[in-house]
């Protein structure tokens, strides 16, 4: 019988693209799903012609596989990845490699990668960005699990991933749930650049009164300078996008965002290990606030606005300020997610390689920007940098542009347009940068109530008053 290189378990789009992604790039192929009927659309449909064929069993995905086998899973993230590694559990051996690609919680993958390595496999968990089109011409991919694992899938893995001019999106990340945890981080991010995003609209739609053409342009010149990445290129060509009927499809979508949990998920880990996210934080609860429309509307009709918003004076000086302050909070958002990694490194003890993860971030996924790469160069300055603030580029970079970002978020404030990421951010530089914050009074006051005690400036020690 022919033996095929790997096996993919799912054929949605997603995982009948990385297929035929890993066909493409000479490694044969056998699809499986639970559903027959997927197996053969995806054999007569896109995989016609091509080094893939189908398996009927579970036992026939392990009969034509090479050893040790190698088998990818793309179902949805739960329950259907467990019953997934039951049934294959069933028919793999020791030493073959699983790898499981959906949008998984690390603690999934922590708890599935011990009970498969009780049984001999090298389970791998691994975060994959970049949607359909990604996983078809090269995601950015993001594993964790066995370094024996990793080895034997990085041969297929480093050529299916995007390609940047210093390598291919992909690298080992560390044990256990170290992948998925690096992806849901890089959800969590993905929130924020779009939230920040969505405000920057927001500011320039209602303050700097700009037409959609206006929108279009606006963020096309952007993805031309320190802002270019992917969701600012989308952004330009959302603003141009028309319907049948001429009008554009942007101002027809309903103001309600949905999410699938990973955002949720990585603001719940950041609250467990106490480090402040506050910019993804806000942009979970934007999404949130705006699919409560329905209180949104009637609370527009009974709280009556105490100020309008008000049209920006200079529209070309406006522009640019709105485009710095949305660096500065960006900024802060990966300042953030970075923050989060490294506790989480920490504390799981992953080693987690911080500038190499800027640099799998560079190409192939949704948060891809030229901004990784001067992430990556301040890791390269120091391995150990606590907060990104800190870096000597990243301070001048904020230093240039902070009245225009202080400016920004006051203007939004008059004029009552909510900027939940962006004033998140600007207060949590202010609060990182601040040597005395209000916080003594806090501790006065949960010592007062609570008898909770306090520490001092100019002792050492535990103390208590007998307040008055
Ligand atoms: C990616 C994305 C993807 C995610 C979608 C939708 O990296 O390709 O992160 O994995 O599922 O962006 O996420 P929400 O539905 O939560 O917005």
């Amino acid at each position: 019988m022919e033996k095929y290189s790997v096996a993919m378990i799912g054929l949605g789009v997603m995982g009948a693209n990385l297929l035929l992604n890993l066909e493409r790039n000479g490694f044969s192929g056998v699809g499986f799903d639970i559903n027959a009927d997927s197996v053969t659309k995806f054999l007569e449909g896109p995989g016609k012609g091509k080094k893939v064929t189908g398996a009927s069993s579970w036992s026939e995905v392990a009969e034509k596989l090479e050893k040790p086998r190698k088998v990818f899973i793309l179902v949805p993230a739960g329950k259907p990845v467990d019953s997934v590694l039951g049934e294959l559990s069933a028919v793999l051996e020791k030493g073959d490699v699983i790898v499981e690609c959906g949008n998984s919680h690390y603690p999934d993958t922590e708890r599935r990668e011990a009970e498969l390595s009780a049984k001999g496999f090298n389970f791998t968990g691994m975060g994959i960005s970049g949607g359909e089109e990604g996983a078809l011409w090269g995601p950015s991919m993001m594993p964790g699990g066995p370094r024996e694992g990793y080895d034997r899938l990085a041969p297929s893995l480093e050529k299916i991933a995007a390609q940047v001019e210093d390598g291919p999106c992909v690298t080992y990340l560390g044990p256990g749930g170290a992948g998925h945890y690096t992806k849901m981080v890089h959800n969590g991010i993905e929130y924020g650049d779009m939230q920040l995003i969505a405000e920057a609209y927001d500011l320039l739609k209602r303050l700097g009164g700009l037409s959609n053409e206006e929108l279009a342009d606006v963020f096309g010149e952007w993805n031309q300078g320190e802002l270019e990445s992917f969701l600012i290129e989308i952004t330009a060509r959302i603003f141009q996008q028309k319907d049948e009927d001429g009008g554009y499809v942007v101002d027809k979508i309903m103001d309600t965002a949905a999410m699938k949990g990973t955002g949720t998920w990585t603001v719940q880990d950041a609250y467990g290990m106490a480090v402040p996210i506050p910019t993804i934080a806000a942009a979970v609860d934007a999404r949130v606030i705006s699919a409560m429309r329905g209180q949104r509307l009637a609370a527009a009709k009974s709280i009556p606005a105490d100020v309008q918003p008000k049209p920006a004076a200079d529209k070309k000086a406006w522009i640019d300020a709105v485009r710095a302050a949305l660096y500065c909070a960006k900024t802060c958002s990966y300042a953030q997610g970075y923050a989060m990694l490294r506790t989480a490194s920490e504390q799981h003890d992953w080693n987690l390689p911080f500038g190499e993860i800027a640099r799998i971030w560079k190409g192939g996924c949704i948060i891809r920007a030229r901004f990784l790469g001067s992430i990556q160069e301040a890791y390269r300055r120091d391995a150990d940098l606590p907060n990104l603030l800190l870096d000597p580029f990243f301070k001048d970079e904020l230093a240039g542009r902070m009245s225009a970002w202080r400016q920004v978020v006051v203007e939004g404030v008059k004029s009552g347009v909510p900027l939940p990421a962006m004033g998140g951010s600007l207060a949590y530089y202010d609060a990182y940068r601040t040597e005395r914050l209000p916080a003594n009074l806090v501790q006065a006051q949960r010592d007062l109530f609570g008898a909770h005690t306090y520490e001092r400036l100019d002792r050492e020690g535990s103390f208590h008053t007998h307040w008055n």
